[in-house]
């Protein structure tokens, strides 16, 4: 049974989010939605944001190919696997060579946007500009980095060298949640890097994780309007997974109808961006990435790292497609995107919003 004071809502924040009353009323609009778990409300939710997906972005899915390079990390996120402090976790790096390998086998599936992530390290950016740089002179495709924190040097250089876009998630947009997430980092670090990385000219994603310790719907209404009004190219979100080698290897995950209502609101407030079904959402108790299609994703991101590494690229457990060949994940995109109604595009696709700001 959808609530007539629902309907309202709903309407009144598809047609201004920003709600002419005042901030708060705004806030306490996107509280109010996130809150409601009723099946009824939730698929008029969905199926709004599909709408308003189609409307915008087209009825389509694009695809990104993602290459896992180096599990080793200098931080120490607390939800992370990969964080430094976890002795077990097993740390390897690819060579140029395996990362153009992989560059190959992206182009070969017709994939034009490759996805370089790593924890972060610190090693000299120069390496990594010359892989971007081969991988530009080799194919004709997109790159984006997902490497983390880092100088406004080694961002320009990797710019120069040819990157197109990066994604940085915000992980929450409260100091004190971000805190206690992240120890010894502050927001206003990963708040000075996005507005670097979109000075330099790169196409901008960022996120956030659903579910994480300490963290209300209020948090995440909040989340919502700061990823909106930064008009990001990008937005990745996800339920947390507690990884049994972290601090937080106690708590609870993040729920998927939460998770779900968030990524069709971010689609109802921010029209166009491109927002992935993401990895932690298809490795829950079932891969409900075609339900994030069906609420408003259009990006799916099949792993293309060499199949010898995939499970030691371990954020957290239970990751899709960890013991699929290289690449098998190519085939399974088609049938994704039909269960989820829409048409591969295999562009590489880049961001809907850039015409708006040039
Ligand atoms: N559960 C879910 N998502 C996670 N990430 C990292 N660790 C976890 C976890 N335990 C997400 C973060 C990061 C992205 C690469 O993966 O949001 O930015
Ligand atoms: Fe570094 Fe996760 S803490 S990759």
């Amino acid at each position: 049974m959808i609530r007539p004071q629902f309907s309202d809502t709903l309407a009144r924040v598809a047609g201004d989010w920003t709600d002419a009353r005042s901030a708060d009323a705004a806030i306490e609009n996107l509280v109010f939605l996130l809150d409601s778990a009723d099946p009824d409300e939730q698929d008029a939710l969905v199926t709004l944001a599909a709408r308003i997906r189609d409307h915008h972005c087209g009825q389509r899915m694009v695809v990104r190919g993602l290459v896992e390079f180096s599990s080793c990390c200098v931080n120490t996120c607390r939800y992370c696997g990969l964080n430094r402090n976890n002795p077990k976790a097993e740390r390897f790096r690819l060579t140029p060579d395996d990362i153009l390998e992989s560059a190959r086998l992206v182009h070969e599936a017709g994939i034009r946007t490759i996805v370089l992530q790593s924890g972060e390290e610190s090693r000299d950016a120069r390496e990594l500009a010359d892989v971007i740089n081969k991988i530009k002179s080799t194919y004709d495709m997109a790159i984006t980095l997902s490497v983390g924190e880092r100088s406004h040097a080694d961002y320009a250089l990797w710019k120069e060298a040819g990157a197109d876009r990066y994604l940085l998630r915000i992980e929450s947009v409260d100091a004190d949640v971000y805190r206690s997430l992240h120890v010894g980092r502050e927001l206003e670090t990963r708040l000075a890097c996005l507005e670097t990385l979109r000075e330099l000219g790169y196409q901008v994603g960022s996120g956030v994780m659903v579910g994480v310790p300490g963290q209300t719907t209020h948090h995440l209404a909040r989340d919502i309007r700061f990823l909106a009004s930064r008009e990001f190219d990008m937005i990745g979100v996800g339920p947390f997974i507690p990884h049994p080698d972290t601090p937080f290897r106690d708590e609870k995950a993040g729920g998927v109808g939460l998770t779900l209502r968030m990524l069709a609101l971010l689609r109802i407030v921010t029209r166009n961006a491109w927002l992935p079904a993401t990895t932690a959402l298809g490795s829950m108790d079932r891969d409900y990435r075609i339900d994030a299609l069906k609420a408003g994703a259009n990006v799916l991101m099949p792993n293309f790292s060499p199949v010898e590494v995939k499970k030691k690229y371990e954020i957290y457990p239970g990751k899709r497609c960890i013991t699929e060949r290289t690449g098998a994940c190519a085939l399974c995109t088609e049938g994704i995107a039909r269960a989820g109604g829409l048409e591969i595009d295999w562009s590489r696709a880049d961001s809907l919003k850039m015409a708006v700001r040039l």
